[in-house]
């Protein structure tokens, strides 16, 4: 650990251009290092609060703020590094507005956050070093409810559905979506944790990325958005005290700002990355007409002829199980409201959004009676008044199934024997991305006796992803055919996952938006940038450069937790998944010894975790990167 003695460890990554300011000392860079921190113009970033005193670095108290510029201000003083930000509010820091009229109880306090777009100018530019670690934000559509997650792969994750002018509210998208299955399932448990769980606590501690994040080194905090360099309080929205305006020069500045935000390619590319936003459900999905019109009509038919039914719907992530059955609801439920179709009530959970198995039963109840109640008499309620629950057939879609595993199974056998008990009037549709978890808890009799239909999704390949980021990007002409060609030749090769093509499309547009060179469309050298950068974030370095062991070790514990669809394993699983990888690779497999090292070496830095003091058989080990990223980056 460092001290604070210990020299400086801030760095520009870079020469820095200074084009932009020639008459000013000012060096604009791309990015920064501050110790194990990397810090990338357009990272969302969470800020030290030193009103929050030990706090302020927890996610709960942190600024949260968008990185605009980076640059060196040329003073040579300690302050020089500075950053340009759009900050991010707390529903904390609206309430100040009292003139907002809004129901603050259905703000998320943790983690909704609402982007600033107000013409108060507050402080914009401050000291880089503040900026405490990356976050992630994903922008919710105005009435989805914002998730008790708040980590993402070990950042903090934030959500937004509104910017916020001062005055008023806007929402930031208004298409409905299903948001949490952005994230992979072996991301998702991580996120599971409410904020005063002492579960989630352990996890900050234990997180590799708070070691990648923190600098070690004692970071600057600030105290003010207004004017940071004066240490003023921060006092946003007080009705009485008009907030204090920054000086001139830098109104004039962010004024600029403004001007070049306003031009045409702008506007193009900041449509082309929303519309490539993962959690953006577009009105048609290409190449998934078959699996969608094998889910319309097994629903519609039971709704019609008025029977139970339940449909299995597996495939890897980013297959498109989620948008698919999404698209099908939304016309089944058009159709009802035109009277085309019998009424029906649809309750769409999610595994992940689920602080526990169980409470898929509250919130069951919750939606069919609008009752609160314990898990324990919830599931006593659904069983007695099966069939009762309420006059119109329900459609229960329950995402993210993988998640509900429990030991004694118990959940996911309810939801899979009650569409087969007669009058229950319920139809299940179940989607995972494992691919046998019926037969894991049940005999194929029961499976049989269920009726149980089964819908597979297969990976994309990349004619497909060419055409999904086709059909997203192509009216607005913002991608160069090529550049497309790429994306969708790097990620049908690896995985299949429309998910991650449309991430690294959605960088390629941001790497081209601030390249002014270029002439409003994003190129082939622009994806390159997009997978180069993804490719030296710290974790795919660390596995790249791990050792030939290692490197199959985590192949071995990927491919276990693919096969099982639990996120945790143990180790005698994964040495025999080793060696059997090793044998099909022809290399000759490692002895138990070396094996060990290698799993210690791993879990040292933090690509997997591996339970503490257990060195036998049954020491549980998980993943801490997802299946993907090992895909990625061993491919
Ligand atoms: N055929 C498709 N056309 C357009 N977008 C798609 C298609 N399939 C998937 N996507 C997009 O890819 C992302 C991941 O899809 P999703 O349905 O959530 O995957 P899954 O549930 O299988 O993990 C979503 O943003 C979705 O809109
Ligand atoms: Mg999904």
């Amino acid at each position: 650990m460092l001290t604070e003695s210990e020299p400086e460890v801030f760095k520009w990554i870079g020469m820095g251009s200074d084009i932009k300011q020639k008459r000013t000392n000012k060096k604009f860079h791309e990015s920064f290092s501050n110790g194990c921190l990397v810090i990338r113009k357009l990272d969302y970033v969470t800020i030290s609060n030193e009103d929050a005193g030990d706090l302020s670095d927890t996610t709960e108290e942190c600024f949260i703020a968008r990185v605009l510029d980076l640059y060196d201000d040329g003073s040579g003083s300690d302050s020089r590094h500075r950053a340009v930000v759009e900050w991010y509010l707390r529903p904390k820091d609206l309430k100040q507005n009292k003139r907002l009229s809004y129901d603050f109880a259905s703000f998320n306090e943790k983690n909704e956050v609402f982007r600033y777009c107000g013409k108060k100018m507050w402080d914009v530019d401050i000291d880089a070093e503040s900026i405490f670690s990356t976050c992630r934000l994903i922008t919710l559509p105005e009435r989805e409810k914002v998730p008790d997650r708040f980590y993402d792969n070990g950042e903090p994750l934030f959500y937004t559905r509104f910017s916020y002018n001062g005055v008023k509210l806007t929402a930031e998208m208004s298409i409905q979506v299903e948001n949490a299955s952005n994230l992979s399932l072996n991301e998702a448990r991580r996120c599971l944790f409410d904020t005063n769980s002492p579960v989630k606590e352990e996890i900050e501690k234990k997180s590799p990325f708070r070691s990648f994040y923190s600098s070690g080194k004692k970071r600057k905090s600030i105290t003010v958005i207004n004017n940071d360099r004066d240490l003023k309080k921060r006092k946003l929205f007080s009705d009485d005290e008009e907030p204090k305006k920054t000086k001139g020069k830098m109104k004039k500045k962010m004024k600029k700002k403004m001007e070049v935000k306003c031009d045409e390619n702008d506007d193009r590319f900041e449509e082309a990355r929303r519309s490539l936003h993962v959690s953006m459900l577009p009105t048609h999905l290409p190449c998934r007409e078959s699996e969608y019109k094998e889910i319309y009509s097994f629903v519609k038919g039971k709704l019609e002829s008025g029977s139970n039914g339940c449909v299995y719907i597996s495939g890897f992530p980013g297959s498109g199980k989620t948008a698919t059955v999404l698209e099908v609801m939304k016309n089944l439920t058009e159709e009802r409201n035109n009277e085309d179709l019998c009424d029906f009530k649809f309750i769409a959970l999610n595994g992940m959004k689920l602080t526990d198995p169980q409470q898929i039963y509250v919130q069951m109840v919750k939606e069919l009676t609008d009752q609160k109640m314990s898990s324990r008499y919830a599931i006593d309620y659904l069983t007695k008044n099966l069939g009762k629950w309420r006059k119109e057939q329900i459609v229960l879609l329950v995402d993210e199934l993988d998640l509900l595993y429990t030991k004694r199974q118990e959940v996911l056998y309810n939801l899979f024997d009650w569409p087969s008990r007669p009058k229950a009037r319920l139809i299940v549709v179940a989607v995972a991305n494992t691919m046998n978890l019926p037969e894991r808890i049940m005999t194929n009799r029961v499976v049989s006796r269920v009726g149980m239909s089964r819908i597979t999704f297969q990976p994309y390949t990349f004619k497909q992803l060419e055409e999904i980021i086709n059909s997203r990007v192509s009216e607005l002409g913002t991608f160069v055919p090529d550049a497309i060609k790429l994306v969708a030749r790097k990620v049908g090769a690896v995985s299949g996952d429309a998910r991650r093509a449309l991430d690294i499309c959605r960088r390629a547009t941001e790497i081209a938006d601030k390249c002014q060179s270029r002439k409003g469309s994003v190129g082939v050298k622009d994806v390159d940038k997009a997978l180069q950068e993804m490719f030296s974030s710290p974790k795919f370095m660390a596995i790249e450069n791990a050792s030939l062991n290692e490197q199959m070790l985590l192949r071995a514990i990927a491919a276990q937790f693919s096969h099982s669809g639990v996120e945790e394993c143990t180790w005698e699983d994964v040495y025999s998944s080793l060696v059997t990888l090793c044998r099909l690779e022809g290399i000759s497999p490692p002895n138990e010894s070396q094996a060990c090292a290698a799993c210690f070496q791993l879990a040292s830095c933090r690509l997997i975790i591996a339970q503490d003091g257990r060195k036998d058989m049954e020491q549980k080990i998980r993943l801490n990167v997802s299946t993907d990223d090992i895909a990625f980056a061993l491919n």
